[in-house]
C-alpha cells in the first residue's frame, strides 16, 4: 500500500497561461494498494468510482512505460480540493494515479517522466507541473515533451482563494478564448510574466500589481464567472496587491502578504448574491 498527498495548484497565475502555476496548501490523500480483485474506488461519487476516473487513467499509462498491466486496485480517496472550481483537482488525481503506480512497482520513474505522463492526458502542463515538483513553476511543451523550471516565491505569500458554490468549465472556459491574439496583447503578457516571476520572489507590490495583469485570458473569461468584477473590488478595496482568476476558474484569488486576508473579506462576502467561501492558503514548497 502506498498513501500519496498531493497538493491543489492554481495555473496561469495572471499573465502566465498554460505556464505558470504554484502548488497550494490544500491536499488530495489518497491510498492505493494493488489486490487480486478488480477495481474498488472508495471515498469519491459513484460517477467516478469507474476505470474513467482519471487517477486509474494515469495509473494505467504509468504500468504501460514500465511494461506492466494492473491487475486489481484499490484505491482510498480522501481530497479537500472542489472538483471543477480551477484548482487543479484534476490534475492532482493524474499525479496520485502516476506516482502511485511508479512507488509501488520499484519506483524507477523520475519526476519528468510522471510529469510527461499526466501532461499526455491533461494536455497542458501548468498544473501538474507544480502539483509534482511544489512551489512556483513555468513550464512549456516542445514537440509533445513538457519541460518545467522552478522559482523561488517569498514566503510572505499569501493566496486567498475565493471558491464560489457554482462550477465552470475548463473546456468552455477554453473554447471562449479567440483563435489569435493581437501581437501588442502578447507583448504585454510575456513583459509580465518574466517580470512576474522575480516580483513573486522579491515582493515588489507595485510591480506584482502591473506584473499579474493579463490580456490574453482573463478579459474573456471573467464573463463567465458570475459577481466577479464585485469579487475583485471587495478583494482590492481591503488591501489585495492583485486579484486573478485561477486556472480556468471559476475561483479568484487574492494576493497578498496577509495570512488572515479571508478574514477581511467575511462582512463583504455576505452581500454576495452567491455563496463565496474565502480560505487562506500558503505556496506549498515541498514537492
Ligand atoms: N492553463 C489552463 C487553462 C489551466 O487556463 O485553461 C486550467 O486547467
Amino acid at each position: 500500500m502506498v498513501r500519496i498527498k498531493v497538493p491543489a495548484t492554481t495555473a496561469n497565475i495572471g499573465p502566465g497561461f498554460d505556464s505558470l502555476g504554484c502548488a497550494l496548501s490544500l491536499y488530495a490523500v489518497i491510498d492505493f494498494e494493488e489486490t487480486d480483485a478488480g477495481l474498488l474506488i472508495d471515498g469519491c461519487e459513484p460517477a467516478y468510482q469507474n476505470e474513467e476516473n482519471l487517477m486509474v487513467a494515469a495509473y494505467d499509462l504509468t504500468m504501460k512505460r514500465l511494461n506492466m498491466q494492473r491487475k486489481g486496485l484499490h484505491i482510498r480517496f480522501h481530497s479537500d480540493i472542489p472538483i471543477s472550481r480551477g484548482l487543479g483537482s484534476s490534475a492532482a488525481l493524474l499525479v496520485a494515479g502516476s506516482m502511485a503506480a511508479n512507488v509501488l512497482h520499484g519506483n524507477t520513474l523520475d519526476k519528468g517522466e510522471i510529469l510527461d505522463i499526466c501532461n499526455q492526458i491533461e494536455g497542458h502542463p501548468d498544473n501538474v507541473a507544480p502539483a509534482i515538483y511544489g512551489g512556483l513553476t513555468a513550464s512549456l511543451v516542445e514537440a509533445d515533451k513538457p519541460y518545467s523550471v522552478r522559482y523561488p516565491i517569498n514566503e510572505q505569500a499569501c493566496f486567498c482563494v475565493l471558491i464560489p458554490n457554482f462550477q465552470t468549465s475548463t473546456h468552455e472556459a477554453r473554447k471562449i478564448l479567440p483563435a489569435q491574439v493581437d501581437f501588442k496583447d502578447a507583448v504585454y503578457n510575456v513583459s509580465r510574466t518574466a517580470v512576474l516571476c522575480r516580483a513573486l520572489e522579491t515582493w515588489d507590490e507595485e510591480l506584482l500589481t502591473i506584473a499579474l495583469n493579463d490580456r490574453l485570458h482573463q478579459p474573456y473569461r471573467s464573463q463567465l464567472i458570475h459577481e466577479y468584477d464585485k469579487i475583485r473590488q471587495i478583494c482590492l478595496k481591503h488591501g489585495a496587491a492583485a486579484f486573478f482568476i485561477s486556472g480556468s476558474g471559476p475561483t479568484c484569488i487574492a494576493l497578498s502578504k496577509h495570512a488572515d486576508f479571508s478574514k477581511r473579506l467575511a462582512e463583504d462576502l455576505k452581500q454576495c448574491r452567491h455563496l463565496w467561501q474565502a480560505i487562506d492558503l500558503k505556496a506549498d514548497l515541498k514537492g
